[in-house]
């Protein structure tokens, strides 16, 4: 697919910064085989990756943008992990992924999760304001984080983040914590957007999919740029790479999304729970990982 067949759009974050509405997420993506992907994510048509320092392949991220060319063509977001949190942290850390990403400016930084049993992500926010004015990253936002965390970054620096990065898929669709997103002017960036596959046997989407010719996958995904989410599935198949990024020929019904909507179920969660801090970085995994001592 060319730049010019590539149908994605771009939605505005509030600052203005731009991002494809599509992008390709690399986690659990081997360290070994990222600049494969990455490259082949490329071909495609791709033109948004999603990595985390906690991810731990973001070298090969800047390893294929480099070879093909790409670095500072493309919106690429990262991560700060947990266990950076902190005001000096947060700034250490931030160069460490820049440098493996090869990259002058990172368009997104994110805190990855709130951790707030440290209760650093005020002090670890302020920082990364701080790098955003000094150029080095051009948008700021946040992942995980519930409408509590986001009214304190408020209260204490006036700044709410651009964007936050939560579970969303069709058996767990969080409407509570979108809601607030959309009235604080925040957008929504659906992680997990296919439920690591499991939501595309629900019979609601399989129905669309017989309805409009399509794969459920392209009915879940399409299900997501209908509502306004930024989306960043993973693959590690070209085929599905590309069926990811096919979304814009096809229209799905007020009834058919309606549908989708409502097999919202609390108990459907894939990833961890940020109110108890269970997630994937949680401090066993740090521990196991060396990551802290
Ligand atoms: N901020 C956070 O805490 C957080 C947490 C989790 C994920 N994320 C981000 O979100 C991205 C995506 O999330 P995810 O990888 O957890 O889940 P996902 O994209 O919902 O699902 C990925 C799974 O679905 C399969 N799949 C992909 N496209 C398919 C298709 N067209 N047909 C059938 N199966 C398909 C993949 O298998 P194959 O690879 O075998 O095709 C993989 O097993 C991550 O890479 C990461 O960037 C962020």
């Amino acid at each position: 697919m060319t730049d010019e067949q590539n149908a994605v759009e771009d939605v505005e974050l509030p600052g203005g910064v731009k991002i494809p509405q599509v992008g390709f997420g690399v986690f659990q993506i081997p360290r070994k085989d990222t600049q494969k992907a990455v490259e082949e994510a490329l071909e495609i048509g791709y033109r948004h990756f999603d990595t985390a320092a906690a991810y731990y392949n973001e070298e090969g991220v800047g390893a294929a943008l480099k070879a093909t060319g790409m670095a500072g063509k493309v919106f690429v977001t990262t991560k700060l992990r947990n266990c950076d949190q902190g005001y000096e942290p947060t700034k250490v850390a931030f160069e460490e992924s820049r440098r493996k990403l090869g990259l002058e400016r990172v368009d997104m930084y994110l805190i990855h999760w709130p951790f707030a049993l440290i209760d650093r992500y005020v002090e670890t926010w302020k920082a990364i304001l701080e790098l955003r004015e000094q150029g080095v990253l051009r948008a700021a936002g946040v992942s995980n984080f519930l409408p509590e965390h986001i009214e304190r970054l408020i209260d204490e620096t006036g700044e709410a983040p651009a964007i936050d990065q939560i579970e969303v898929h069709p058996r767990f669709s969080q409407p509570d914590v979108r809601e607030y997103c959309h009235e604080h002017g925040i957008v929504v960036e659906a992680y997990s957007p296919l439920g690591h596959g499991a939501d595309m046997n629900a019979p609601e989407v399989v129905s669309a999919a017989k309805a409009h010719g399509v794969t459920p996958a392209r009915v879940v995904l399409r299900w997501h740029i209908q509502s306004g989410r930024v989306i960043i599935p993973k693959s590690s198949h070209p085929d599905r790479m590309r069926q990811n990024l096919d979304l814009f020929g096809f229209e799905l019904t007020d009834a058919e999304i309606a549908a989708i909507d409502a097999l919202h179920d609390p108990s459907g969660r894939v990833s961890g729970d940020p109110a108890t801090n269970v997630n994937s970085q949680s401090w066993a995994d740090q521990f196991s990982r060396g990551n802290v001592s």
